[in-house]
């Protein structure tokens, strides 16, 4: 029999994939991978926002692996399990037994189900409890519209498990269905197909038919409305933000365009966006198909849509190629942010894409200096640790510069093929970082030799800090904006000669990042009478402003400061705000302001808030 070669390019990818596995432990769960792994999931799920809980099941297709295995372990975490029943060789469902562990604060409670034969199917009856890490459920008023209740979960990286029993390890794929009931006039949507979720009747069906690490499961639900942006994107939103949402991300479709073009064809059909409230804890998430997305980006003027870039690249690296294990996350997030700033450049030209570059390196040589050696980085250690309490820039933007690094050596062309048949070698498959190491030795260092050595390689993967040699993006326009700000400071130029009427964001972010940490008070009551920066509408504005005002005792911002906290829970946002009150005698007010805020920020964003002011 003849075989197409569409068969055969398929044999190769697998293939050049398969020379590359080396078996990922991943500490972060307790299912037996090696003995059983589930392949597809049914969720059955009713969303009860009177006592904040899913209540339903799931049912695992299973795969055995091995002969004499007769138990499924899978992740919990602060789950409630009725019963587990499974399918006999005859068809017939039948009770399974099961024992939940204690709990260990970091990865949960185990689940261990056993069969008498290898079952194909298991049901787990269960429901979520309010406090679930990765869900949060916010009451009407909380709301932008005000009439109705809003959840929504965040399972990276190991909060799946606590709104699904679940093998909760990004070494693994599932794909799955689910079928979601909510009250009536609410609308569910997933990280799957939504087309069943268009009949705002409270009954809706979702499938996922590609197969995603749990991780990627995803489910919001409130007064959702919607709105096409282009053929294959649309806007998910309370009825209050949707028009200036679907104003703001108008180059969603350009993006997607131009990086199927870079890096081979998008491969997950739609690509939509899901506004959430302001206390959602990132920037944005991206759970497949579906983007999770912060309002704080909705400026009004599209500057901060590299977040979209952001989350659309990862389309490529995280969900098509995922990161093994949590110690390889800079996989994802490096490969993320260095495409992410590919995808600015194209869309919006290079003054822009290098100004990000510059702007994210000054913020991770500053954490540098703050973080303990070992979680500088880019192949963590974690040791047990939970995931969350590693989590930094440094995958991100260390990830990136040795990237921007290699293509730097090699150039543009020859790194664009390494990456793109990167891309396409590992498609829906985890990869660690000692694979990855090799694909890279393979396809790239040793075809091309003498331009990049292998110590060099390790050095950025395994070494904390920069190399020496490390990129350092600069950007003219920052430099001009430096030549204002010195003239201004030191040779007498009105602060009213400052050309700022005509400065980008980035450029106001360079300015106020880059002003003397101890500027006297009649600075920067001439600032902020200038500027007024005190009441900028734009969050990472603020942001920035905050933290010079906090840091030289400038008083006048504190009102606009208890707003920001108790407005968003953002944790990028919030989060250093706090941590520079308390180091500068504000611990009181700072804990005051932060007990009327907690009820409305995510269980993520208490628990770093609560062990601040523990301490
Ligand atoms: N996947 C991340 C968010 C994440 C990472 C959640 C690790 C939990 C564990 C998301 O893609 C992200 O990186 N968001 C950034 C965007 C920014 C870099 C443009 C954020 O939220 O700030
Ligand atoms: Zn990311």
């Amino acid at each position: 029999m003849k075989s197409s070669p569409f068969k055969i390019s398929l044999l190769c990818a697998s293939l050049s994939a398969q020379a590359y596995a080396i078996a990922a432990i991943d500490e972060h769960t307790y299912a037996n991978l090696d003995e059983v792994v589930s392949t597809h999931l049914y969720l059955d799920l009713n969303v009860d926002f009177a006592d904040k809980e899913l209540e339903g099941f799931v049912e695992h297709t299973l795969a055995w692996k091995k002969k004499q295995a007769r138990s499924l372990v899978l992740d919990t975490r602060d789950l409630t399990i009725h019963r587990v029943i499974y399918e006999t060789a005859e068809g017939t469902w039948k009770a399974a037994k099961f024992t939940l562990a204690d709990r260990d604060d970091v990865k949960g409670s185990k689940l261990t189900i056993t069969f008498q034969n290898q079952a194909k199917r298991v049901r787990v009856y269960y429901n979520s409890r309010p406090e679930a890490s990765g869900l949060q459920w916010l009451t009407p008023e909380q709301t932008a519209s005000k009439s109705h209740p809003f959840m929504y979960s965040q399972s990276q990286a190991i909060h799946a498990r606590s709104w699904i029993p679940v093998q909760d390890s990004p070494a693994m794929r599932v794909t799955y269905q689910a079928r979601v009931q909510t009250p009536k006039e609410v609308r569910a949507v997933m990280s799957a197909d939504n087309t069943g979720a268009i009949i705002r009747d409270g009954d809706y069906h979702f499938d996922m038919p590609q197969a995603i690490p749990p991780y990627l499961i995803a489910i919001g639900a409130g007064n959702l409305d919607y709105k096409e942006m282009s053929h294959q994107t649309a806007i998910f939103a309370e009825q209050q933000i949707l028009d200036a949402s679907v104003w703001e991300f108008a180059d969603t479709q350009a993006m997607i365009d131009k990086t199927s073009k870079m890096y081979g064809e998008y491969a997950w059909g739609r690509y939509d966006l899901l506004m959430l409230p302001p206390s959602f804890p990132f920037g944005g998430m991206e759970n497949p198909r579906l983007s999770f997305i912060t309002p704080t980006v909705v400026a009004g003027d599209r500057s901060l849509v590299n977040l979209i870039a952001h989350e659309l690249a990862h389309s490529w690296s995280g969900n098509l190629v995922t990161n093994a294990t949590w110690e390889d996350l800079w996989l994802n997030e490096g490969f993320t942010s260095y495409v992410e700033n590919r995808i600015m450049e194209e869309v919006f030209g290079r003054e822009r894409a290098v100004m990000e570059q510059a702007l994210d390196t000054a913020g991770l040589k500053a954490l540098l200096t703050q973080i303990s050696e070992p979680d500088t980085r880019l192949n963590l250690k974690l040791n047990g640790r939970d995931p969350d309490d590693a989590f930094s820039s440094v995958p991100y933007t260390k990830g990136q510069l040795f990237l921007i690094y290699l293509e730097e050596k090699y150039g543009r062309e020859k790194f664009d093929a390494f990456v793109k048949s990167y891309f396409k070698a590992f498609s829906f498959k985890s990869v660690t970082t000692a694979e990855f190491e090799r694909y890279l030795a393979d396809n790239l260092i040793n075809k091309y030799p003498g331009i990049v050595s292998p110590e060099k390689v390790t050095e950025w993967i395994h070494a904390p800090g920069l190399p020496a040699d490390a990129p350092n993006p600069t950007s003219d326009v920052f430099d001009k904006v430096d030549a204002e700000t010195k003239a201004w400071l030191t040779a007498g130029k009105a602060i009213a000669e400052l050309p700022s009427a005509q400065w980008t964001v980035h450029e106001w972010l360079h300015f106020i990042n880059n002003l003397p940490r101890d500027l006297n008070q009649e600075r920067m009551v001439e600032l902020d009478k200038a500027f007024n920066l005190t009441d900028s509408t734009n969050a990472e504005i603020a942001f920035a402003w905050y933290m010079l005002a906090i840091g030289n005792g400038y008083e006048a911002i504190y009102p606009a400061v208890e707003k920001h906290l108790t407005g968003i829970g953002r944790r990028k946002l919030i989060v250093p705000i706090y941590k520079s009150l308390i180091s500068h005698g504000k611990k009181a007010w700072a804990e005051k302001v932060y007990l009327n805020a907690r009820p409305s920020y995510h269980p993520l964003a208490q628990g770093t808030m609560d062990d601040m002011f523990a301490q």
